[in-house]
């Protein structure tokens, strides 16, 4: 019978990356997939660290894993549990430790390990847990099999890591310094993805606006040329990028939106809070002001761009007032998409430690009136397009018979009554009823 595996994947879209990477090697390896857990002879978890219920939620799992693994044992089959990701990076050889039946723990660097682990495990049926988080001087890209097609819609991770180290966050020591690959390494695989059906690329990295791949002469090249580049491919209907830091938008990556007609007129370009007094203390290289000009730029350089934001509300030292300063900043920008945490304390991480930590209660009240907000305008703007024609890149089928679901320009999910083949097409689509999380529509 064919071996198959299960991959639960936390955290980020460079998450979701790593895993469609770990499911093509597994592929190679004979491995077929699954999305039921108890037909699965491997497990993974692609964890993530960002905040302390994602890392948490990690040993419950594993916990359910272990039964189903015993589950199986009385069947005489047997099921190999691994671990990847930023959890494994961040608690090494806590992981085995706690649980002490997972049979290999990988960092995001080490993955490409993966077949080779297998390998060794399949050999001798007590072979020892394996913890591998070291930062390899190897480029793990160059290790890992080629990338097709994820569907009509693709990642391409171009970037990795962060030097930013902000305050309260543990990419910088969970993904290590930033690595850029380079253009041609990302074209190369840009072509493949269309060669495999894909329409929409969207260009991926932790902070993926300071990218800085060489080219093919060696010289330093920025995002603005990679977009460039990339709207030269025969075939690409759709680009996007993400995600961006504020500090690293460049006046040329700006007139991107204005120059280049397949990059989507949305940009996520997080700003986490409103208040000066909060951002330096985040360590973030910008203030409310600098973001709020770029903004400016951004929709001077093209009227349709839309924008989206991440926030944390109750960061050390955060009050009334500068709480005030991110709702302020909400109501110049009109963000159509947010995400919005309570500020959570990471171990290892200078903000941990600040003194003037903020009420579990103060910080759950901020949320909500902020959330609130938030979902106001996205909803505002999911209506105003109520009557619109929008083209729709139909990605998979509906709950209902005749049902297609795809994206806006705009990332909007759009479900509309169409023909089945109209399935990885670009349709343009009315658009007749609105929600705050999606469009209904249908064919004109
Ligand atoms: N590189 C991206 C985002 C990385 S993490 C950037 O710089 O914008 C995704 C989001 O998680 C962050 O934007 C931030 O809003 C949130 N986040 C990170 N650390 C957090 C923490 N300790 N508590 C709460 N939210 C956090
Ligand atoms: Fe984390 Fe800041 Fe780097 Fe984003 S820019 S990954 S929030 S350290
Ligand atoms: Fe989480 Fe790691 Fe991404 S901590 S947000 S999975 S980079």
């Amino acid at each position: 019978m064919e071996k198959k595996y299960y991959i639960k994947t936390f955290g980020c879209q460079m998450n979701v990356y790593d895993s469609s990477r770990i499911a093509d090697m597994l592929k190679k390896e004979g491995y077929a997939e699954t999305n039921k857990q108890n037909d699965a002879d491997i497990v993974i978890f692609n964890t993530c660290h960002i905040r302390e219920k994602a890392a948490e939620k990690l040993f419950s799992d594993l916990g359910r894993a272990q039964l189903i693994a015993e589950e199986r044992a009385n069947d005489g089959k047997r099921t190999i549990i691994g671990v990847v990701g930023c959890v494994v990076q961040a608690e090494d050889e806590q992981i085995i430790k706690r649980a002490p039946y997972v049979n290999f723990a990988v960092g995001p660097q080490m993955y490409y390990r993966i077949p080779e682990i297998l390998h060794n495990i399949e050999k001798d049926s007590k072979a020892e847990s394996v913890i591998d988080t070291e930062f390899p001087a190897v480029n793990k890209f160059d290790f890992l099999p080629e990338n097709k097609a994820q569907g009509v819609c693709s990642y391409l991770a171009v970037q990795e890591g962060c030097n930013n180290f902000c305050t309260y966050c543990v990419v910088p020591y969970t993904r290590g310094a930033e690595y850029s690959r380079s253009v041609e390494e990302v074209i190369k695989e840009a072509k493949r993805l269309i060669a495999t059906g894909t329409l929409e690329i969207n260009l991926l990295g932790q902070n993926v606006n300071s990218y800085h791949g060489e080219d093919e002469s060696g010289k330093e090249r920025d995002l603005a040329y990679l977009l460039h580049k990339m709207a030269e491919l025969d075939g690409l209907q759709r680009l996007r990028y993400t995600t961006s830091y504020p500090a690293d938008m460049t006046d040329d990556l700006i007139a991107c939106h204005k120059d280049i007609d397949i990059l989507m007129p949305y940009l996520h370009l997080p700003v986490q809070s409103g208040s000066d007094k909060i951002l330096k203390a985040m360590n973030r290289r910008h203030t409310a002001g600098d973001y709020l000009r770029i903004v400016e730029k951004l929709y001077a350089a093209n009227d349709k761009l839309k924008m989206s934001s991440d926030f944390i509300v109750g960061f050390p030292g955060e009050t009334d007032e500068d709480f005030q300063k991110t709702l302020d900043v909400v109501n110049q920008v009109k963000y159509i998409q947010a995400f919005s945490f309570k500020y959570s304390r990471r171990a290892g991480t200078p903000a941990a430690v600040m003194d003037n930590q903020v009420e579990e209660k103060v910080k759950k009240e901020r949320l909500e009136i902020l959330q609130t907000l938030l979902f106001d305008y996205q909803t505002k703007f999911n209506q105003a397009c109520v009557g619109k024609v929008m083209p729709v890149l139909f990605e998979q089928k509906g709950r209902h018979k005749g049902q297609l679901i795809g994206r806006t320009p705009y990332m909007q999910n759009l479900h509309a009554r169409t023909k089945d083949d109209n399935i990885n097409k670009m349709v343009d689509v009315v658009v007749t009823d609105a929600t705050t999380n999606s469009l209904s529509g249908k064919e004109i």
